[in-house]
């Protein structure tokens, strides 16, 4: 049997928390299926090299047979290399006593010369997925720098706000995960995102007809979702790592098959002006992807006075970041 061509992964904040906990579903074939071997391209700022060795020795010793390299470093020419996929994970976590407009000014460049990295370096036709925060902006700040790639193919995650949102309302109706559908992230990664209960699906059925307790959906619901990362650094002391590193390695293996039929996929992706949502900000909406990979936004989803307002606020506050970062925007 003919073994299929390896692809080539980058990883950037590969030492992280969130790196750690990806690096080895990809390299067990969990992402890109069971015969696709992979080439890992781990990037790391010169400090995070030694613990990226260290993390590079544990995936050696794992003796993953569909890994044919693994390269660690910290120059975005060698990193971004040819690369296939780019899961822009690494960025400044925010410190104390910081607004999100400061973090967004601080890790702004980090991503300007990813953005000059990748459009050097990597496949013209790579798939990129923005994780480090805040991911929307930052995606839009890599995206245009990236002139030689199409602008299609830079995303930012809002999976791991669907994923919570779905096991929110497993967890209150009773039902299995794999039974609630067409749960979708509308906007930011942030507080103002807007988790779309109203269309969602439970066993085929209008949720609504299943939770009936409106009040726990527009409210408790929604702030739960919208809050939770915030509520696990409570709990925990530190970001999410672990689920953000799943949803991650949800929303790549969602973007290279077609979407099961009749279920839609959060992707932050950038606007084409649909549902009145602005032009040229990364705003996550339902999606779809096809036999080709590419995705798609569901058009015609019916949103209530209530929910194009939530959706509204959330594209205003993307404006507003665009706006904090346009020095840097080519
Ligand atoms: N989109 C989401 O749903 C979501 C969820 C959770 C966390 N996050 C974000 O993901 C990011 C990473 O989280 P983490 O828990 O892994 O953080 P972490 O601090 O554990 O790891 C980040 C890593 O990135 C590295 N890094 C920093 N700047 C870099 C650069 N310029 N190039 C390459 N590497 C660089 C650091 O050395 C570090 O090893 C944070 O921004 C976090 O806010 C996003």
């Amino acid at each position: 049997m003919s073994q299929k061509s390896p692809i080539k992964i980058a990883v950037t904040g590969a030492a992280g928390n969130i790196g750690y906990s990806l690096l080895f579903p990809i390299a067990s074939g969990q992402v890109f299926g069971a015969d696709q071997p992979v080439e890992l391209q781990l990037i790391e700022i010169p400090q995070g090299l030694q613990s990226l060795e260290g993390v590079k020795m544990e995936l050696l010793d794992s003796a993953f047979s569909l890994v044919n390299s693994i390269t660690c470093t910290s120059d975005g020419d060698e990193g971004f290399g040819d690369v296939d996929y780019a899961f822009l994970v690494g960025s400044k976590p925010r410190g104390p006593g910081m607004e999100r407009a400061d973090l967004i000014r601080e890790n702004g460049p980090i991503f300007v010369g990813q953005g000059q990295a990748i459009d050097r370096s990597a496949k013209e036709n790579v798939k990129v997925i923005v994780v480090g925060n805040p991911c929307n902006t930052n995606c839009l700040i890599a995206q245009h720098q990236a002139k030689r790639v199409n602008p299609r193919n830079f995303t930012a995650m809002t999976r791991l706000d669907q994923n919570r949102a779905k096991a929110q309302l497993a967890v209150k109706s009773g039902a299995a995960v794999k039974d609630i559908s067409r749960l979708a992230i509308w906007g930011n990664h942030s507080p103002t995102m807007y988790p779309d209960f109203e269309n969602a699906l439970i066993n085929g059925k209008a949720l609504t007809e299943v939770i009936t307790d409106s009040e726990w959906l527009s409210e408790s619901f929604i702030k739960t979702v919208q809050q939770r990362g915030k509520a696990i650094i409570g709990a925990r002391g530190k970001s999410s790592a672990a689920s953000a590193a799943w949803a991650a390695i949800d929303h790549a293996a969602d973007w290279s098959r077609p979407t099961a039929a009749g279920e839609w996929v959060s992707m932050a992706v950038t606007s084409d002006g649909s549902y009145g949502i602005p032009k040229d900000i990364i705003y996550s909406f339902p999606c779809t992807v096809d036999e080709q990979g590419e995705y798609h936004i569901v058009p015609d989803v019916a949103l209530s006075a209530a929910a194009k307002e939530k959706a509204m606020k959330s594209a205003e506050e993307l404006l507003a970041e665009r706006d904090a970062v346009k020095g840097i925007l080519s």
